[in-house]
């Protein structure tokens, strides 16, 4: 059996089973604790603790990626291992949500980013999360009141994309992007571009490559931190199509597909879309419990 974070008695899965949860419970080899969610008839949640957790420290590791009907659930569940007696519990969040609206962006609108934060901080004692969505926050620590650890996917990127795809070009979709895609290029020893892009809506994204000519012999290798309603991929795969360049494969650290992202990327001419399993989707193929796990047990 691997070795434990030894400042962690217990593991908690919500929900219950997940991939990631599944594969990182057994790596660090921690026991789990069993639960059972009750709904009520009018739809409210009830969770009873099935073991003992009275002076644990625990860790709950959740899917967070459609945070508006879990999160609730969530608090409740930490809450009441709280009452019960755990000592702290500590949330590891592999896709962290609301990072995105990390600014008011037109007049009224709220920061919808600062307050989860405030909210996931008031319910755990820690954060742990991989490559959250930093743009105008420099750190976690701005709007989040508890200590945070993050796990950086680029290595693990790196070793798939240098295994799968040897002839790669990565290809950031935008100039925010070109940091950590020379870094997951210089790792996996090749060649990167990112593409000016610019975004009218939520919906309507331009994007253009400096030098296609560049890349007509190798395989483009389209990499982003999260593919969301998928627009970026969608106009930087029509892009690069219509410069000549092979069918990109699409890798993104965090799937939080739209209903129909996946259907959307793959008309506009992808040939395949593979990202981490941080969110529980078909394409999650990119394992990333190994790097979490180290990580926790490098911190303890
Ligand atoms: C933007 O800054 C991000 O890095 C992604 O490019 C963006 O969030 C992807 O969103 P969507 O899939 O909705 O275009």
């Amino acid at each position: 059996m691997s070795k434990q974070p030894s400042a962690i008695d217990r593991v908690v899965m919500f929900p219950s089973h997940w991939p990631l949860a599944d594969a990182l419970v057994r790596s660090l080899g921690l026991p789990v604790v069993d639960y059972t969610h009750h709904r009520f008839p009018d739809r409210e949640s009830m969770f009873r603790i099935n073991t003992d957790v009275s002076g644990a420290r625990l860790l709950l590791i959740a899917d967070l990626h459609d945070p508006d009907p879990h999160f609730l659930q969530l608090a409740l569940l930490s809450e009441t291992l709280r009452d019960l007696g755990a000592t702290s519990v500590g949330l590891i969040a592999p896709y962290l949500p609301y990072m995105r609206q990390d600014k008011r962006f037109n007049t009224g609108e709220g920061i919808s980013s600062r307050y989860f934060a405030r909210m996931v901080s008031a319910h755990f004692d820690s954060l742990l999360t991989v490559d959250p969505h930093l743009h105008r926050y420099h750190a976690l620590s701005e709007i989040y009141s508890i200590p945070n650890q993050l796990v950086h996917a680029a290595a693990t990127l790196a070793a798939w994309i240098a295994k799968s795809v040897p002839d790669a070009v990565l290809i950031g979709p935008d100039q925010e992007s070109e940091q950590w895609v020379s870094d997951v290029a210089q790792r996996a020893d090749v060649p990167y571009e990112t593409l000016t892009k610019q975004r009218h809506g939520d919906e309507d994204v331009q994007v253009s490559l400096p030098h296609p000519e560049r890349w007509q012999q190798h395989t483009p290798v389209l990499v982003d931190d999260i593919i969301s309603s998928g627009r970026t991929m969608m106009a930087a795969v029509s892009h690069l199509r219509e410069a000549g360049l092979a069918a990109p494969l699409c890798v993104g650290v965090h799937g939080v597909f739209a209903p129909d992202a996946i259907a959307g990327i793959l008309k506009a001419g992808a040939k395949e879309i593979v990202t981490t399993n941080t969110v529980p989707v078909e394409t999650g193929r990119i394992d990333m419990s190994g790097a979490i796990a180290s990580a926790l047990r490098s911190s303890v």
